[in-house]
């Protein structure tokens, strides 16, 4: 593993925006850590792309937060982690922290034994997935949702158009209908359709985020590496995105307020 300087940087990324959620986790619990975050937006979504593709893009981006001396990587992404993390941990000296779906929190807490996951179909046909459902669903249901076309409105900002709506309400009526009582929100961008996924779902489900429990592994790992910023200033974050433009900053900001203040072009 890399040695790295404790002011180094945490770096974060995504296919877009979605990660910003993950980020945002980590400076509640964090706050004295610098944070470069990379949007992938030109190559956005990765849910349907060929895993040549999106373990390339994950490499161009890796070799670029490495470039900017980070300490540490957070693939805020599930698409990502569960397509080629166990690759990039094998091609990089340097730690990972990956996102998954968080079935078994859900199936803790679950009163019918029944939960929706919704996630991008990459994330729903990876092997580890398909692996872990397959050891879970013995005694549980696991619905699993690959919410297409989703990703693409969160990216364009379209958090409340009818559009929208309709897709919720297509992906997430079905699995309330066969009895699931929590929703495993399985892509970092979802997080930020909370609201509307609730009111579409009702009070008989709750939803499943693993954003803060991210953010607590990597805490642990900086502590464990003893790479924990010493410093008392609160941290900075500076973004990155490959489709830098002013509508990318306008979303950036509206889904992280008074933390993003300018984009920076990704340059590959
Ligand atoms: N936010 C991502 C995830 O958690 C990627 C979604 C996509 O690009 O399709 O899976």
């Amino acid at each position: 593993m890399l040695t790295c300087a404790s002011h180094a940087a945490i770096g974060v990324f995504d296919s877009g925006v979605g990660g910003l959620s993950i980020a945002a986790a980590i400076r509640q619990i964090l706050p004295h850590e610098n944070i470069i975050y990379v949007a992938d937006s030109a190559n956005a979504p990765y849910g349907g792309k060929p895993e040549q593709v999106v373990l390339q893009r994950c490499q161009t981006i890796v070799e670029f937060l490495m470039a900017q001396e980070v300490k540490l990587i957070v693939v805020a992404c599930n698409t990502a982690t569960l397509t080629c993390i166990a690759k990039l941990r094998a091609l990089y000296p340097i730690e990972f922290v990956g996102v998954e779906p968080g079935i078994k929190p859900a199936l803790n807490v679950s009163q019918t034994g029944t939960i929706g996951v919704l996630a991008t179909h990459n994330t729903i046909k990876s092997q580890q997935y398909q692996q872990l459902v397959a050891r879970l669903k013995t005694q549980n249901t696991v619905l699993s949702q690959a919410c297409h076309g989703l990703v693409e409105k969160i990216e364009a900002g379209e958090f409340d158009s009818s559009a929208t709506q309709m897709l919720i309400k297509q992906y997430v009526l079905p699995l309330i209908t066969q009895g699931a009582d929590q929703i495993v929100l399985g892509c970092t961008h979802y997080g930020f359709l909370s609201r509307q996924i609730r009111g579409i779902a009702g009070e008989n489900a709750q939803l499943v985020n693993t954003s803060e429990a991210i953010a607590r592994q990597t805490l642990a790992v900086l502590t464990r590496n003893e790479m924990l910023n010493s410093s008392q200033q609160q941290g900075q974050t500076m973004l990155f995105s490959s489709r830098c433009n002013p509508d990318f900053l306008a979303v950036s900001k509206l889904l992280w307020p008074n933390e993003i203040q300018q984009a920076h072009e990704f340059p590959h």
